[in-house]
């Protein structure tokens, strides 16, 4: 991984900053996920995935490869992410899409021991090479699996971030706008000054969503943002994460592929670190190009 600077005191080293040390922290204490296709055996040959051309991309992914201390988990990654869609991760567990994601937010870096080579561009700009990883990780905004909200009011969790990166204007409209944004508002706008743990599950993970886009990212990463959720609360974050995509770019890792069907309109299937297909939501699930892609959604594996 390229040396970056160290930015020095910011303003943006708390709010989603903190978000993401806590979630960094719990990364390292985490055990590791056990790789459950070890004795699949060699993946079949299938070609180069397929990449789909993309004019403006808003991500673009080249060459990535990635190491936790001596171990390999992402291989020679290259696609490129379209602005204002959804892009669906999927694959089985183990296979690196959580990795990817945090590359793409420089949050593997606090990861000791990591390596990454290759480049990452937003916007045709390297995100490791002259940038600063907290403006990386306000740009790129992160939701995670499960709901993190800070011990705070459910005001203050969208108000804190937007605050200390120096938001200038009407705070009150700003969290309005974000809760709003969340499709959140209508649930919470009688109870603002209520601790945000008073929440649902579901409606913590859309206040997370607003906190994150309090900081005006422009794209958001989500890593199976629904897994703890039941199925009213996944069909509201569903509808919100459509909802979104006129303004960000989201990517969503998800192990439920009724729903990357539902949402995206990408997807890239990961196996065993590597990408093995990229194509329209609807052609990868219809038609996939690739037998490994074939064998995993048909449930053959995963
Ligand atoms: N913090 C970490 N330290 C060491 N190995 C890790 C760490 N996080 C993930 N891994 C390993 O990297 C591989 C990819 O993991 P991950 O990106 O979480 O996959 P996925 O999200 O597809 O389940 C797995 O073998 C996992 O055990
Ligand atoms: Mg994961």
């Amino acid at each position: 991984m390229p040396d970056a600077p160290n930015p020095g005191p910011s303003f943006g080293d708390l709010g989603t900053e903190e978000a993401i040390r806590e979630e960094a922290e719990n990364l390292q204490n985490a055990e590791k996920e056990p790789e459950h296709l070890s004795e699949q055996g060699r993946p079949t040959p299938g070609g180069p995935p397929d990449r789909t051309a993309t004019p403006n991309p808003k991500i673009q992914v080249q060459d990535v490869s990635f190491w936790y201390g001596a171990k390999q988990v992402l291989k020679d990654i290259t696609m490129d992410v379209p602005p204002n869609q959804v892009t669906a991760f999927i694959g089985p567990s183990g296979c690196g899409k959580s990795t990817l994601l945090r590359c793409l937010n420089r949050m593997n870096e606090l990861i000791p021991e990591s390596r990454l080579t290759g480049h990452i561009l937003i916007d045709g700009q390297d995100i490791y090479e002259g940038a600063d990883p907290v403006m990386v990780r306000r740009r790129i905004g992160m939701v995670f699996q499960k709901p993190n909200p800070f011990p705070k009011s459910i005001y203050q969790n969208v108000a804190w971030g937007a605050k200390i990166n120096g938001f200038k204007g009407n705070m009150d409209e700003h969290v309005e706008h974000c809760l709003r944004q969340a499709a959140l508002w209508d649930e919470v706008k009688d109870r603002l000054k209520e601790q945000a743990y008073s929440l649902s599950g579901g409606q913590q993970q859309r206040l997370c969503i607003a906190r994150t886009l309090a900081v005006k990212p422009d794209v958001v990463l989500m890593d199976e943002p629904a897994s703890a959720l039941d199925p009213i609360a996944t069909a509201k974050l569903e509808e919100t994460i459509l909802d979104l995509k006129k303004v960000y770019t989201i990517i969503i890792v998800t192990h439920n592929m009724q729903q990357a069907s539902r949402i995206s309109d990408e997807t890239a299937f990961f196996y065993l670190g590597e990408l093995v297909e990229l194509n329209k939501t609807v052609e990868l699930f219809t038609r996939p190009k690739n037998p490994r892609t074939e064998d995993y959604i048909t449930g053959r594996f995963g």
